[in-house]
């Protein structure tokens, strides 16, 4: 019999969670923050960088580009992009990596020219480029793709500024045209854009480099290009979405949780989702408290772009929902394919489904979910399975750990340290293949 190490997630359910964890610093803002390092002149140090595997994948690519990383210790990094001399990202590293698409945006600025591998599909669904092409071919740049890549390139070297409308607010788009349009010659006017925090985020790194950019929070950018770009010391905002799946960790187990050094206005429409339950929400400057005792129903969730609920939360408030009276309906707007989780909650006992006729799943609860071995297929949905977990009778073990260390750094440390029964096992699983439908000396039967 043939076996692997795996790296699973236990969890015994049950314990009320209670007491107050700090968060960390945001991966999707830390993620374009490190590509915008490129346009730099200088090097730049980045505080409250979050220790992730998607922050060790975009490091690694852009090692391959040339630039030069170090980690200093205590979450911070310096970049020094001084000797960055290819616009050719490396397949490996991007297939690891949608968000290494950021990168298009800095290497157009600065050498007028980039060739990266589209980012595959994922379990989310199609992560489509057309609005990333269409700011860089009105910027100035010719676009093909060849053989995986996107290749851009400005037929004048610099990219020259102009007017870009949006049919609809992507996040990554407005990363990439922000990226691209603070170097290049002229004005440019991006509309209908991301008002994500991690989008103001980068736009607010960009202007402490020397970026001349307006209106960033609202769904007009106006960007005066500038000729260079100065290195700076700069600290990455709070993950609202760790902070998020926290509060609904705590939610679930009907505990008193507070989260620490995050910013509650990036989630009001979670906090005004959890008292819609019956949950008591207070905020301060820098913390969000929910006391969870008096549940008393669910609720309707539509995600949306920010300010709206986040996409990115919406497996963990799916798990929460499975323990609330009544029925709630949760409809995912942003992406095609963001339930496959829910077959892995209903394994544990919970109501929910699907419906064919909108991209809606619903709850119905309360159900006593009962812990199961499930399978984590992306970072969300791994979170929500964590929260369902925490709120099960008995042992709930997650595979795909790998998918929950690409976006919450000591994820099973946090949630311990508010009681919950959390921790990191490597196991030695037999590794059992589906029996042969024929024999010969090569396949032999692997008995069960
Ligand atoms: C960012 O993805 C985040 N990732 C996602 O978080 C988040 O779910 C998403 O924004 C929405 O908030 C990072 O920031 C690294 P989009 P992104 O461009 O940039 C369609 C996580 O777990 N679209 O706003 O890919 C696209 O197909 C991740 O941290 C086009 O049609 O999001 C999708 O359906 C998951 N054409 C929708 O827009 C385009 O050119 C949202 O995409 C671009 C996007």
């Amino acid at each position: 019999m043939l076996d692997r190490l795996e790296t699973t997630l236990r969890i015994r359910g049950g314990a009320r969670l209670e007491g107050s964890v700090a968060t960390h610093g945001a991966k999707n803002a830390a993620l374009p923050i490190m590509a915008a390092a490129l346009l730099a002149k200088g090097t730049v140090t980045l505080h409250r960088v979050p220790r992730i595997t998607d922050v060790s994948v975009m490091w690694s690519l852009l090692e391959a580009l040339g630039a030069r990383m170090r980690y200093e210790g205590d979450n911070t990094l310096t970049i020094d992009a001084s000797n960055v001399a290819s616009y050719r990202a490396p397949y490996a590293l991007v297939r690891k990596l949608a968000a290494s698409f950021d990168v298009v945006g800095p290497l157009l600025g600065r050498f007028g020219r980039a060739e990266v591998p589209l980012p595959g599909g994922c379990v989310l669904g199609t992560r489509a480029t057309d609005l990333h092409e269409q700011a860089f071919v009105a910027l100035g740049c010719e676009v093909h793709n060849a053989h995986g890549y996107l290749i851009a390139e400005s037929r004048e070297g610099r990219l020259r500024g102009a007017t870009i409308e949006f049919r609809m607010p992507s996040v990554g788009a407005t990363k990439n045209a922000m990226l691209a349009a603070v170097l290049a010659d002229g004005t440019t006017t991006l509309k209908n854009v991301a008002m994500e925090p991690e989008v103001v985020d980068l736009a607010n790194f960009l202007v402490a480099m020397g970026a001349k950019i307006l209106g960033t929070g609202t769904d007009t950018i106006v960007i005066e290009g500038v000729d260079e770009l100065q290195g700076v010391e700069y600290e990455i905002i709070a993950d609202r979405i760790v902070t998020g799946t926290l509060l609904f960790a705590g939610a679930v187990t009907r505990g008193d949780v507070t989260v620490r050094r995050c910013n509650p206005q990036h989630l009001q429409a979670v906090v005004d989702k959890l008292a819609e339950c019956g949950a008591t929400t207070m905020t301060g400057d820098d913390w969000i408290r929910v006391k969870a005792d008096g549940i008393t129903g669910g609720t309707d969730i539509l995600t949306a772009p920010y300010p709206g609920f986040p996409t990115d939360l919406q497996p963990q408030v799916v798990g929460f929902l499975c323990t609330c009276p009544g029925t709630s309906v949760v409809e995912e707007s942003i992406f095609n394919a963001r339930f496959s989780y829910v077959n892995e909650l209903a394994r544990m006992g919970a109501d929910v489904r699907v419906t064919m006729e909108s991209n809606a799943a619903i709850v119905k609860g309360p159900k006593q979910l009962s812990g199961a071995p499930v399978e984590a297929p992306d970072i969300r949905a791994g979170a929500g399975l964590v929260v369902a977990g925490l709120a099960a009778a008995g042992e709930t073990e997650i595979i795909g750990l790998e998918y929950i260390d690409r976006g919450y750094e000591r994820l099973e440390e946090l949630l311990s340290e508010l009681g919950g029964q959390v921790q990191r096992s490597s196991g030695v699983t037999p590794l059992v293949e589906p029996a042969g439908f024929f024999e010969t000396s090569e396949y032999p039967r692997i008995s069960a």
